[in-house]
């Protein structure tokens, strides 16, 4: 059995309401939730206080979180950092499971309950004179770092983000502060260039012939349309992977991704790599490896809450183990 099957055969799954979890959900012990600001209906940001991990951090890197001391182990990239105020910015997707838990339970003034990091690789940001930082989806909060990186590197930076509609915008006033061209693109044209974010490469390439690099942040299928409408033109493109990770430390073999014909670890190998060597398909079929399981353990939660929310002081029996 794989550490993920663990996820909802183990007790990883069962609903508790003991230990560092009270009644309510609340985690009582961790890292102090600073803030939280909601972007929309499923994509929010916490900033968390960890003086130590925002000293560390540099851009490109991850943090593994668990939510509560009963939930698994979440890689998210590290979207912002305050060395100063000792925080560290996370914007999560709720797109299953245990995001959709950290979106009903973690709240400004409550408790991350367990963080490591930061882990994998710092972004080279040295060396490129002029680059375009690209963000799509859950890949725009990430890019920032990167963006701002390049900019105190002394390069001009072109900031291409790419989200669908004008309501899910985020971070505006941020990229223009840290980007010498900003460009939004929206998937309705409400806002910005209508069209995907490789438009908006297209038209950065045929404005400047001098790009040197790349960098890409996004859905697996948007890196590899950024990392094909580069091939052409041959500029270097790095993009930063998100294949399914448990441990984080190059132990489980679970990130292992496929770049230029070798098998690497997106934990401990990247996680930034070429974009024109990385076998995107390899890597969106590892994605889809445990959809049943983690529709399974979507749908047992959601009865779960949707249980308790009714009767309170219900005992939750463990169905799943
Ligand atoms: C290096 C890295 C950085 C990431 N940064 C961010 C980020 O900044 N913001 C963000 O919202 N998401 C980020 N993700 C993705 C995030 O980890 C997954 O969305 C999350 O683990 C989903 O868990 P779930 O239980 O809510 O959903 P599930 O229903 O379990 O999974 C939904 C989908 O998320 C992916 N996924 C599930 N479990 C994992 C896992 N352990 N590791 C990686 N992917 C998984 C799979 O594609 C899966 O089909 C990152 C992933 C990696 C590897
Ligand atoms: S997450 Fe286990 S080896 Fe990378």
């Amino acid at each position: 059995m794989s550490c993920r099957d663990k996820k909802i055969d183990g007790e990883s799954e069962k609903p508790r309401h003991n230990r560092q979890t009270n009644h309510d959900g609340i985690v009582a012990s961790g890292f102090s939730i600073l803030a939280r600001t909601d972007f929309s209906e499923n994509t929010f940001l916490l900033e968390i206080l960890h003086p130590a991990m925002a000293k560390a951090a540099h851009p490109g890197q991850f943090v593994i979180v668990i939510s509560n001391d009963h939930s698994e182990r979440i890689p998210l990239t590290i979207a912002d950092f305050d060395r100063e105020k000792g925080s560290v910015t996370l914007v999560v997707q709720a797109v299953g499971k245990s995001t959709r838990e950290m979106q009903a339970q973690c709240q400004a003034g409550g408790k991350m309950f367990g963080m490591v990091g930061p882990m994998g690789i710092p972004s080279h940001v040295s060396g490129s004179q002029k680059v375009i930082c690209v963000g799509g989806g859950l890949g725009v909060a990430p890019i920032f770092p990167q963006a701002r990186a390049f900019k105190e590197a002394g390069a001009y930076v072109i900031g291409v983000v790419g989200f669908r509609s004008r309501d899910l915008i985020f971070w505006e006033d941020k990229f223009r502060s840290v980007c010498d061209e900003f460009v939004i693109c929206t998937d309705d044209g409400s806002a910005g260039l209508k069209g995907l974010v490789t438009q908006g490469i297209e038209n950065a390439i045929k404005a400047h012939d001098d790009i040197d690099e790349v960098v890409a942040i996004g859905p697996p299928i948007m890196m590899r349309a950024c990392a094909e409408t580069t091939r052409a033109h041959k500029i270097k493109t790095t993009v930063s992977l998100n294949p399914i990770m448990v441990d984080g430390t190059g132990m489980c073999g679970g990130c292992r991704v496929k770049v230029g014909g070798r098998i690497r670890f997106a934990c401990v190998d990247g996680p930034d790599f070429d974009g024109h060597e990385v076998d995107f398909d390899d890597l969106m079929m590892r994605l889809q490896r445990y959809k049943p399981q983690e529709q399974e353990a979507l749908e047992r939660w959601s009865e779960n809450c949707r249980r308790l929310a009714l009767e309170p002081d219900a005992v939750i029996e463990d169905e799943g183990s």
